[in-house]
């Protein structure tokens, strides 16, 4: 089966700054579905979880300060080879070399905070993606079952 799973993340400033439905039309444009959604205040537990990657990194304890600073916006998006068409979409990780064009290069710049805020969050790779959807929606699984 050539359709794939990625989970997405609206962050507390793409919240803040009601852009959930901008980033929520720029999936659904592209032509990926949305398959699940849930708005949440993610407690630390999810977050250390979900960035298990970054744990002790000089950024990891702010990040995870940014990422409990307001609700966020959590979604299982699908489609033929989403996981990298999503990281396309959002553009670089730093908004101010992110493309004009991507949400990152259109929506958010340098706040001079001590870790970057970039409004989105996408999956890097087939495996992150089905360990990120089963910490944000435990029943469903990455293949669509
Ligand atoms: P994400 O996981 O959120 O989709 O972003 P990404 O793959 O583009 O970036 P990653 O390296 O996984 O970093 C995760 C998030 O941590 C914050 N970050 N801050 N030097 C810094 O201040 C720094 N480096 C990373 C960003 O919010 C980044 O998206
Ligand atoms: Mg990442």
């Amino acid at each position: 089966m050539s359709t794939e799973r990625t989970l997405v993340l609206v962050k507390p400033d793409g919240v803040r700054r009601a852009l959930v439905g901008e980033v929520i039309s720029r999936i659904e444009t592209k032509g990926y579905s949305i398959i699940a959604l849930r708005m949440l205040d993610a407690d630390r537990s999810i977050l250390e979880r979900h960035y298990v990657e970054h744990q002790g990194k000089p950024f990891y304890e702010p990040l995870l300060e940014f990422m409990a600073s307001g609700p966020i916006v959590a979604m299982i998006v699908q489609g033929n080879r989403v996981i990298e068409g999503f990281r396309s979409l959002a553009g670089v990780t730093d908004p101010t070399l992110a493309t004009p064009g991507t949400i990152r290069g259109d929506l958010a710049r340098d706040q001079g905070t001590n870790v970057v805020q970039n409004i989105v969050h996408g999956s890097d790779s087939a495996q992150s993606a089905a360990r990120e959807i089963a910490i944000f929606f435990p029943g469903i699984s990455v293949e669509g079952k």
